[in-house]
């Protein structure tokens, strides 16, 4: 190893700036190695990654349970397509069934896939009404990706700008305004679209009577309820899937007729998936919707053994923990006393409002 030439960093950056879209506002960085929860640069310089790849890297970096799977895996078959059944994804689909509620799996690569196709089965199911239903109601501050579709899905004027003339047919209203929600409703309306806790702008979780009103909503008006739960899946939030938190004193609990997940699916690889209740499902048939590449063999490997990680190693408690030790810290802190108006999420999931500008007092308490 101490034989190997030390990356020339400046010029690695210089090459990226030419070869690389500028799309991001990226850190002049060249990351070079990942272990547990550590990242080393090209200079060798260690840092402790709180970023977690816009949150995919759920397990850490190259978790060794990952790296079997994906290497396992890779010796025996990579890619074949969806002409055939592989057992890799049938075992995930199965993986989630047993965490999240009865339903079929649809695999792609991505939040923004994944919710792209639960909005074509909520237009297909909607197709079937006899008010032809096709609109899409969301909530503003939020994020459902980049698509052209899921720009206009998404509540905020500064992802859509600059992309106009938006796809029609959504609508956006607050989260919590009941009223202006139901006005938004109307005989054409398809799909509800929301995260159960909503992580742009701050962390923002929607009550337990929202969404039991909003189910009884679209219970009443034949309108698909979806839960994009791409940043929420997987354990993060403590529970498995953010919407296992609405649940009333008798363990009752709201679910969506699709969920979408992402991010941490994967592990860092890319899985996204639509999961669907098996009355919607059925309504996607050959030629309706489809992937190259989804359900790749060696990411639904991966994906699959993160489940048996977060079994195995009770890291849903985990995460509540940690979570509920982290918001009492933040609040009850005497340091952090006028510098914090709220800390607020679950699991880990979370996010803190600070009454000043950022400084290294907040970070220091989280040690
Ligand atoms: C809630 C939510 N939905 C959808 C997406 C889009 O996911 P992707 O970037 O994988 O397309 C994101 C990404 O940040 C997200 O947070």
């Amino acid at each position: 190893m101490s034989d190997t030439p030390k990356p020339d960093t400046q010029q690695i950056l210089d090459r990226g700036k030419q070869a690389l879209i500028g799309n991001y506002a990226r850190l002049p960085v060249v990351m070079h190695r990942g272990e547990g929860a550590y990242l080393w640069d090209t200079d060798g310089k260690r840092y402790l990654d709180l970023f977690a790849g816009f949150g995919g890297s759920i397990l850490g970096h190259c978790h060794p349970a990952l790296v079997a799977a994906a290497t396992e895996q890779s010796h025996r078959l990579w890619h074949v397509g969806n002409t055939f059944y592989t057992e890799p994804q049938i075992e995930l689909a199965e993986r989630l069934n047993k965490t999240a509620f009865p339903g079929q799996a649809f695999f792609c690569h991505s939040g923004l896939e994944a919710n792209e196709a639960a909005t074509k089965l909520a237009r297909l199911r909607g197709g079937e009404h006899e008010t032809k239903k096709w609109k899409v109601v969301s909530l503003n501050r939020s994020f459902h990706g980049r698509s052209l579709a899921m720009i206009a899905a998404t509540g905020n004027a500064a992802v859509k700008a600059g992309f106009e003339p938006a796809v029609p047919g959504f609508t956006q209203v607050d989260l919590g305004d009941l009223e202006g929600l139901t006005a938004a409703v109307d005989a054409e309306t398809a799909a509800i679209i929301l995260e159960p806790i909503q992580g742009e702008g701050g962390i923002h979780p929607v009550p337990l009577e929202y969404a039991k009103k909003l189910r009884k909503l679209c219970d009443a008006h034949h309108i698909t309820l979806i839960f994009d739960e791409v940043w929420t899946g997987c354990g993060r939030t403590g529970k498995w899937f953010a919407h296992q938190h609405f649940a009333d004193a008798f363990g009752e609990i709201v679910r969506p007729d699709i969920m979408t997940l992402g991010k941490a699916m994967g592990g860092g690889l890319p899985v996204g998936v639509m999961f669907a209740r098996p009355e919607i499902a059925k309504l996607l048939v050959p030629g309706r919707h489809g992937s190259t590449l989804g359900a790749n063999p060696i990411c639904m490997a991966v994906s699959k053994t993160i489940f048996d990680v977060v079994e195995r190693e009770n890291l849903l408690e985990h995460a509540s923990q940690l979570g509920e030790h982290a918001i009492s810290r933040l609040r009850n802190d005497s340091k952090l006393k006028g510098k914090i108006t709220e800390a607020q999420g679950r699991g880990l999931f979370l996010g803190i409002q600070l009454s000043t500008e950022p400084d290294k007092t907040v970070g220091k308490v989280l040690e």
